[in-house]
């Protein structure tokens, strides 16, 4: 049996209450319906600037009216205190996923990103030690890595951010940090890598790009690679997303507690390569996309060229062990966005 599976037996036996915030986003919804279905209770906290409500609105018809019942939703913002501390009464375990993602977005609006990134992360830093919640997991980033060239990413090796979303994501490290040195504030930071999966939004400026392109694929529209196309990612399905966070979450040797993760496959996927992957396995479905070519266009200012991280960390701490590979995660992702987007 693997520590992921001991871990939702626990959980099946045994009930905590959880704070989701972002829990009307792409990750967050979907640690959502995992805990639900493992009859867990859960407070989910959202402001829905870029979540939404029919994300919620499929978790309950996934999950039943039973689990639905157990729960609450409070639309709040992370960078009001008075939201952070209402949201964290009662609570065991956070789950912070809150934040505006996109490194685009903070080049163009720095001070926005800031203050949902680092003012919002530290107001729930200081509720969760106000509550005294039993351990803080959090949604850090890749981005970290910044001009770094090594590959694999190891978690103790970085270089300077890129972008102003890049430092949010590495201020944060450094606040869970400080918590815990002066108010012993129990955290996890997991560095998610280009997660994708169902319910990531395809729409808007910012989109991430396997939603972006499912969603050009599917309606035939012009798909565009930004550079030449070798930019590489190690893109991870959801599913290896919500097993880090819950192993997190519950992991219970104090080796692995207070400490930061790559979340990914450890694989390099270059953009042209995942094209090309996306493609195949839409065919049969739309066979408009046997004529269908991306564009290319100019480099992304802010984006690193290649990414690939090492998960032994993860692997040896927390007992790790990714269940969904990217040729099938991105089947899944497909399956969903056909029957959603279509
Ligand atoms: N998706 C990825 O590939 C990826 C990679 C690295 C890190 N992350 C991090 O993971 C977390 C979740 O990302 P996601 O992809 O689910 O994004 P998302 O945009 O789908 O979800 C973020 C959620 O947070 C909510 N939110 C934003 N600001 C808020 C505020 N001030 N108060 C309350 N709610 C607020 C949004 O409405 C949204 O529902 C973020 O912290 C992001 O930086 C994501």
């Amino acid at each position: 049996m693997t520590r992921y599976q001991n871990i939702q037996r626990h959980l099946s036996e045994n009930q905590y209450c959880w704070l989701i915030t972002g829990v009307a986003g792409f990750i967050g919804s979907n640690l959502l319906e995992t805990l639900l279905k493992l009859n867990q209770r859960v407070i989910g906290l959202d402001n829905f600037s870029t979540g939404y409500q029919y994300n919620l609105d499929q978790v309950e018809s996934l999950v039943g009216a039973a689990a639905w019942a157990n729960f609450s939703f409070l639309k709040g913002d992370i960078r009001h205190l008075e939201d952070c501390n209402k949201a964290c009464q009662n609570v065991d375990l956070v789950l912070h996923q809150a934040a505006l993602g996109s490194v685009p977005r903070s080049i163009e609006d720095p001070i926005l990103t800031h203050e949902n990134n680092i003012s919002g992360f530290l107001n729930m830093l200081v509720a969760s030690r106000n509550a005294s919640v039993k351990r803080f997991v959090y949604a850090a980033s890749s981005s970290t890595y910044g001009d770094h060239p090594d590959l694999p990413k190891v978690e103790s090796v970085i270089g300077q951010p890129l972008s102003p979303y890049a430092v949010t994501k590495y201020a944060n490290e450094l606040y869970a940090n400080v918590f815990t040195r002066c108010y012993g504030t129990e955290s996890i930071g997991l560095r998610y890598f280009n997660v994708f999966g169902p319910r990531q939004d395809p729409n808007g400026a910012y989109a991430a790009v396997i939603p972006q392109w499912i969603a050009a694929l599917i309606k035939n529209k012009t798909l565009y690679i930004n550079g030449d196309g070798e930019t590489s990612r190690d893109f991870c399905f959801i599913d290896n997303v919500v097993q880090a966070n819950l192993l997190a979450a519950l992991a219970d040797d104090s080796e692995s507690v207070n400490q930061i993760y790559n979340v990914a496959l450890s694989e390099r996927t270059t953009l042209n390569q995942l094209y090309e992957m996306m493609r195949s396995i839409l065919i049969e479905r739309f066979p408009h996309l046997r004529d269908h070519r991306p564009e290319y266009v100019a480099f992304r200012e802010g984006d690193v060229r290649h990414s690939q991280a090492s998960i032994i960390k993860a692997q040896d701490l927390l007992g790790f062990e990714p269940t969904h590979p990217i040729d099938d995660g991105l089947k899944h992702a497909m399956d969903w966005y056909t029957a959603n987007l279509s």
